[in-house]
C-alpha cells in the first residue's frame, strides 16, 4: 500500500536519490581500483552528502559547465525539455588542479577519495573546465573583499579547474560524530512529516543557538497556521552542520543547545522534529537563502521562515553589514523557481493592523501565493522582561542582542537579561565558552 503523501512536490517532480544500492555497491568498489582519483577536502564530503541525498534536486553530480553558467549568471536551472526552471543559487562544484587533470586525461569517470582515503563515490562522464575563482567568488558573494570564510577555507587554495559529472555514491554518508541519527535526508524526513500527518511543514534554518526572539518566530508561526485552517502544523528545526566560520558555535554544542531548548519547553517536542542540515554555509546572504529555502521544498517543506539578514554576516574589512539585512526576505519572495513555497511573516500585527495578507491564504487555497514579507524584528522588551516583536513606538526599550553580544555574556559569565533563552540552553553555551577559555 503506497500512502498518499500531501506534501510538497520536490524539484523537477522527483527526489534524487544519489546512493547505491546495497547489492551493486561490491562492484563499483572494485570498479574504482582502475579509475583516476580525486581526492575530496572535508566540504567537498558536505557536497557530496547534499547531492546524494537530493536536497539539490534535480542536480544529479557536481555542475557541468553549463549548469554552473546558469546557476552563476542567473541563480537557475532549466529543467530538460522545456519543463521551466528550478532555483540553484549557490554553485555545487568540485575543484582539481593541473596536476589531476593531467591524470584524468579524457577517461570518462573518476573516484573520489574521502580525507582519509576511502573512496566514497564515482562521478561519470565528467566535464573539466576552467575555475575562474574571481568570477565565482564575485558572482556569488558579489565582493571579492578579503576574509570571507567560505572563499579563505575552500576557494582560495582550490585548483584551477572544475570537474562536473553524474554522481554515484558508494554509501551513505556518515561522519561518526554521535550525531549521524539528526542528519535525516530529505527522502526520511518527507517520511517522518507523512508518519506525522503533517498538513504543513515550516522550516527554520539556522546556524546559531536558538534564542527566545527565535522561538517566538517559530511559535507564532505554528499559531497562524493553525489560524489559517491547518490542523497539524509541523515545524522542522534544521540546523546547518557543514562547514561554518571559526567564531559560529560548534553543531555538537548547538544540538545540545536545542535539545534543551526542547527540554524545557520552549518548542514543542510534538510538533517539531530537529534534524541536520548538511550543507556548508557560504555566507552568501541573499543569493545563499535562494538556496537554503530551495533545498527544504527537496525535503517536503512548503513554508519557510525568514527573518532579519539570513545567511548574513559583518563585512570582513568594514564596519558594517555584508548585505542589507532586509534583501534576504525580498529577494526570496521574488525568487525565480520558489514560486511554490511560501514565505511567512513573523508576526501578527496589532488590532488596529488586521494581517491582510494572511486572511488571503485560507487552507485549501495554499497555491496562492503570498507575497507579503511584513519582517519584524524580534528584540528583548526591557519592560515585558521577555524577547518580543520589535515595536518601534518605543524603540527605547528594546535591547538588541546580537550573536556577539550573546557571545560577549556568555564569554564573561555575565547573564543575559531575563527572558533571552531558556536556563538550560543558557547554560551549555556558558560551559561551551568557559571550555574555550581554559584551553
Ligand atoms: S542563518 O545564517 O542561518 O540565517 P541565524 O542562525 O542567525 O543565521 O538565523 C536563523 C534565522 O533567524 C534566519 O531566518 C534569520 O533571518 C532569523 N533571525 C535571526 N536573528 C533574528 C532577529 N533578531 N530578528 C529576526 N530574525 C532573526
Amino acid at each position: 500500500v503506497t500512502v498518499r503523501s500531501s506534501l510538497i512536490d520536490p524539484d523537477g517532480g522527483a527526489l534524487v536519490d544519489l546512493v547505491s544500492p546495497t547489492e551493486s555497491r561490491a562492484a563499483l568498489r572494485s570498479e574504482t581500483e582502475a579509475l583516476p582519483r580525486v581526492r575530496l577536502a572535508p566540504v567537498d564530503v558536505e557536497w557530496t552528502h547534499v547531492l546524494a541525498e537530493g536536497w539539490a534536486s534535480p542536480l544529479r553530480g557536481f555542475m557541468r559547465e553549463h549548469e554552473y553558467l546558469q546557476c552563476l549568471h542567473f541563480n537557475c536551472i532549466r529543467l530538460p525539455d522545456g519543463a521551466g526552471i528550478v532555483n540553484m543559487s549557490l554553485p555545487i562544484v568540485l575543484s582539481i588542479g593541473d596536476r589531476e587533470k593531467e591524470e584524468i586525461g579524457d577517461k570518462p569517470d573518476v573516484a573520489l577519495q574521502g580525507p582519509d582515503g576511502g573512496i566514497l563515490a564515482i562521478l561519470r562522464r565528467v566535464e573539466i573546465y576552467p575555475h575562474n575563482k574571481e568570477e565565482r567568488i564575485a558572482r556569488t558573494w558579489g565582493t571579492t573583499a578579503p576574509g570571507l570564510p567560505y572563499v579563505d577555507e575552500t576557494i582560495t587554495s582550490a585548483g584551477n579547474w572544475l570537474i562536473g559529472g553524474d554522481l554515484e555514491v558508494l554509501e551513505p554518508i556518515k561522519y561518526n560524530d554521535g550525531l549521524d541519527h539528526y542528519r535525516l535526508s530529505p527522502k526520511q524526513l518527507r517520511k517522518e512529516f507523512d508518519k506525522r500527518g503533517a498538513d504543513a511543514v515550516f522550516a527554520f534554518q539556522l546556524r546559531n543557538p536558538v534564542h527566545n526572539g527565535h522561538a517566538l518566530l517559530m511559535n507564532d508561526t505554528r499559531r497562524r497556521l493553525l489560524e489559517m485552517g491547518y490542523k497539524n502544523p509541523i515545524l522542522l528545526l534544521h540546523p546547518l552542520g557543514g562547514f561554518t566560520k571559526a567564531d559560529d558555535v560548534p553543531l555538537p554544542i548547538r544540538m545540545e543547545q536545542h535539545s534543551k531548548v526542547l527540554e524545557d519547553g520552549v518548542l514543542d517536542p510534538q510538533t517539531t522534529i530537529v534534524s541536520i542540515f548538511p550543507s556548508p554555509m557560504h555566507y552568501a546572504g541573499p543569493t545563499e537563502v535562494q538556496w537554503h529555502a530551495k533545498a527544504r521544498i527537496n525535503a517536503g517543506a512548503n513554508f519557510y521562515i525568514v527573518g532579519r539578514d539570513p545567511a548574513g554576516m559583518g563585512h570582513p574589512t568594514e564596519k558594517r553589514d555584508l548585505y542589507n539585512p532586509d534583501h534576504g526576505k525580498k529577494v526570496l519572495s521574488m525568487a525565480p523557481g520558489l514560486e511554490k513555497l511560501n514565505i511567512l511573516p513573523f508576526k501578527v500585527f496589532d488590532a488596529r493592523k488586521p494581517p491582510s495578507a494572511f486572511n488571503e491564504l485560507k487552507h485549501g487555497a495554499i497555491s496562492s501565493k503570498i507575497k507579503s514579507y511584513l519582517l519584524q524584528v524580534a528584540a528583548y522588551d526591557t519592560v515585558a522582561k521577555k524577547m518580543a516583536f520589535f515595536d518601534p513606538s518605543r524603540s527605547k526599550d528594546f535591547l538588541f542582542i546580537s550573536g556577539t553580544k550573546m557571545r560577549a555574556f556568555a564569554k564573561s559569565g555575565e547573564n543575559p537579561p531575563d527572558g533571552f533563552m531558556c536556563p538550560g540552553g543558557w547554560k551549555v553555551l556558558v560551559d561551551y565558552y568557559n571550555s574555550l577559555q581554559t584551553e
